[in-house]
């Protein structure tokens, strides 16, 4: 990210600004991912606005956290992102050297100033074999373990608004079999342990999606989620044309003919298996939402949270 993006980022107002205008949508979770958000010189200020009227999560890869530690008092979850046990395969896969001892010492630091850390591996050929492990290990400190799937970025629209990962043979998921054993695994373990934060739902839908390629759910990108990037451009999500080229152009164009157009389009869409955006497509209504706190998956806070239960304001429900 550092390489590619520029420096015209919002300013504090305007973020803040935003993040009226998303409360007013009737928004009710704000992931902050990157790049590192943790950069900004204003992330308390924002991460405390925010947290005020949303469920908040956090992403670093660990190189920040611990600097930052004061702003993400007030997040709800923080995800620091550690792939493997293995500190040199670790740090291969992030491609930065000391990325693993970072990591580690991150989520030690934040679990032992009772902030609400968790770590992130993204499950790839690399730590297929591993993952339970993995898990295993974090559950015994009582961390608990949020997953991502490997994905690349494919080009389904002509000027997405960022990119997350590019392709990698060497990642991409050949052993379709361990995989599907490892999402029955991963059922098996969450009967036992709440602190495993992945659904039932969502590990059944990857089993039958490796099994037998065919996807069991419907994309709900610009309807359950949307991305907003540093300039506060949104689109449905990050491989997609924005919608607006503004977030505060957003309430005009959010009922639009031409919003609800792509929708549709969405919906039938097998660009990408981001698990957020699998996640957010399955529990991303406020029933959702609401059996998700019931498994204990974050906090319950949300259910506290003032205007959090307002759904999205979509003109027709489809
Ligand atoms: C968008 S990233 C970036 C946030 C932050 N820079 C970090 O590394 O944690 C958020 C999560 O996606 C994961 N991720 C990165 N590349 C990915 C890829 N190609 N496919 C799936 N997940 C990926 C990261 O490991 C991280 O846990
Ligand atoms: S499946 Fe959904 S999230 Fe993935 S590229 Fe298509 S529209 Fe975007």
């Amino acid at each position: 990210m550092w390489r590619e993006q520029d420096v015209k980022e919002l300013s504090t107002d305007d973020v803040k600004k935003g993040l009226d205008i998303l409360k007013e949508l009737g928004v009710i979770e704000i992931v902050f991912s990157g790049g590192n958000p943790l950069l900004r010189d204003d992330i308390d200020e924002i991460l405390e606005y925010a947290s005020r009227f949303f469920v908040t999560t956090v992403y670093d890869n660990g190189s920040m956290a611990v600097k930052k530690i004061d702003a993400l008092r007030c997040a709800d979850f923080v995800a620091i992102s550690l792939d493997t046990l293995d500190s040199e395969k670790n740090d291969f896969a992030k491609g930065v050297e000391g990325s693993w001892k970072s990591a580690m010492h991150a989520i030690e630091t934040l679990h032992k100033e009772g902030i609400s850390v968790g770590v992130s591996p993204t499950i790839s050929q690399l730590n297929l074999h591993e993952i339970i492990d993995f898990t295993n290990y974090f559950l015994k400190k009582e961390i608990p373990v949020w997953y991502c799937l490997y994905s690349y970025d494919n080009l389904v629209d002509s000027a997405q608004v960022f990119k997350i990962g590019r392709k990698n043979d060497e990642l991409q998921i050949v052993e379709k079999e361990a995989m599907a054993e490892l999402c029955d695994q991963l059922i098996d373990i969450k009967r036992k342990d709440s602190n495993v934060l992945i659904t039932a739902k969502i590990l059944r839908a990857m089993k039958s999606l490796f099994l037998t390629d065919e996807r069991t759910w419907k994309c709900r990108a610009l309807q359950n989620f949307f991305v907003i990037d540093h300039l506060g451009r949104v689109a449905g999500c990050h491989l997609r044309n924005p919608v607006a080229s503004s977030i505060f152009d957003l309430p005009k164009v959010w009922n639009s003919p031409q919003s609800n157009a792509l929708r549709k389009t969405y919906r039938e869409c097998a660009g990408c298996v981001y698990l957020c955006y699998i996640f957010y497509s399955l529990h991303g209504s406020v029933l959702g939402n609401l059996q998700v706190a019931q498994e204990k998956w974050k906090s319950a806070k949300l259910l506290l949270k003032k205007d959090a239960t307002k759904p999205l304001s979509l003109a027709k429900q489809r």
